[in-house]
C-alpha cells in the first residue's frame, strides 16, 4: 500500500481510507492501483465480509486534474478502469462515509456502494460538463436509477453541486449524520452487515444488483471510449490550464 491509500482490517470489517488531505484527495494513478489492490484483497479474504470506504475532512476532489492532463485513452488495464470494474463488481457490501468535498469520481464511485453516509459538511458534485468531460463509472446508467432521470439529467448536464439532506432526500446516500458521527456510523453499519449470514448477504447484494450489472458494465466501456476524446478537446484543456494556473 502507500501512504495515501490506507487499508486495514479488523475482525470481519475491511476499511480503505483515502489520505492525500493536501489535496483534497484528489486521486492519482498509484492510489487508484492500491484501491484495486485492496479491493482484491477484500474480496478473496475469506474473513472479511464487508469493506468500509472512508475519506478524511473530504472525501475526494476527484479525478488528479494533472493526471488527467497525462492521460491518453482508456483500456482495461487503466488502473481508474480497473477500480471502476473492481468495485462494480464487489461481491461484498461496502458502505462509504463522505465528509467534505465528493466531486466526480468522488460521487460516482458512491453508486457503486451499498450504503452512505454523509456528513452535514458533505458536498457532492458531477462537473464533468463544465470541464468538456461526460459522465463515467456507469453512471449514466446509475444515477437516473438513483434519482430518477429529470434529477439526473439536471445534476449531469449542470454539475450542480448538493449538499447532504439534497443527496438523502434523491436516495444518493443512505443517511445523514453530524460530521464526527460519520467514520462511527460507517463502522455501525458495517458491524450489522458483518453479524448477518454471509450467504444471504451475498445473494441479496447479487439480487440487486443482477438486473443492471450488463447495462453498468456496457455503460463503464462506452462512456471511458467518450470520456477519452473529451480529454483531447480543445474545451478540456482549457478547463484543466485555467485550474492549474489560477492563483
Ligand atoms: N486534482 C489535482 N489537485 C487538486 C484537485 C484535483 N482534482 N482538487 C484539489 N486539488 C488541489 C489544489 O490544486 C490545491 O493544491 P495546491 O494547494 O498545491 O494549490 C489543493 O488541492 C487544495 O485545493 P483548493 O482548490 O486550494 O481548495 P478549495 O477549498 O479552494 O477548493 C475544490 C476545493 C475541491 C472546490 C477545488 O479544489 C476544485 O474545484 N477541485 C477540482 C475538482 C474537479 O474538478 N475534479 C475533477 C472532476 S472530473
Amino acid at each position: 500500500m502507500i501512504e495515501e491509500i490506507q487499508y486495514t482490517k479488523e475482525g470481519a470489517i475491511a476499511s480503505l481510507r483515502i489520505n492525500r488531505p493536501q489535496k483534497k484527495n484528489a486521486l492519482t494513478v498509484e492510489m487508484y492501483t492500491a484501491m484495486v489492490d485492496a479491493l482484491q484483497d477484500a474480496s478473496a479474504d475469506q474473513v472479511i465480509r464487508v469493506l468500509g470506504i472512508f475519506g478524511g475532512q473530504d472525501f475526494t476532489a476527484g479525478n488528479d486534474i494533472g493526471d488527467f492532463m497525462a492521460a491518453g485513452g482508456f483500456n482495461e488495464d487503466t488502473p481508474v478502469i480497473r477500480f471502476l470494474r473492481a468495485i462494480s463488481t464487489f461481491e461484498k457490501p461496502i458502505v462509504a462515509g463522505v465528509k467534505g468535498v465528493a466531486i466526480g469520481i468522488g460521487s460516482t464511485m458512491l453508486m457503486h456502494c451499498d450504503a452512505v453516509v454523509a456528513g452535514r459538511s458533505a458536498r457532492f458534485a458531477l462537473p464533468f460538463t463544465k470541464l468538456g468531460l461526460v459522465p463515467e463509472a456507469g453512471s449514466s446508467v446509475l444515477l437516473p436509477l438513483i434519482a430518477g432521470r429529470m434529477r439526473a439529467s439536471w445534476l449531469m448536464l449542470s454539475g450542480e453541486q448538493f449538499g447532504a439532506e439534497e443527496a438523502c432526500n434523491m436516495g444518493f446516500v443512505s443517511r445523514v449524520a453530524d460530521d464526527h458521527d460519520v467514520d462511527g456510523a460507517v463502522a455501525m453499519m458495517c458491524g450489522i452487515l458483518a453479524e448477518l449470514p454471509p450467504n444471504a448477504i451475498a445473494t441479496t447484494k447479487r439480487l440487486l444488483k443482477k438486473h443492471f450489472a450488463a447495462a453498468i458494465d456496457n455503460a463503464i466501456t462506452e462512456e471511458a471510449r467518450a470520456f477519452a476524446a473529451a480529454l483531447q478537446s480543445d474545451e478540456t484543456r482549457a478547463a484543466f490550464m485555467k485550474f492549474m494556473q489560477r492563483a
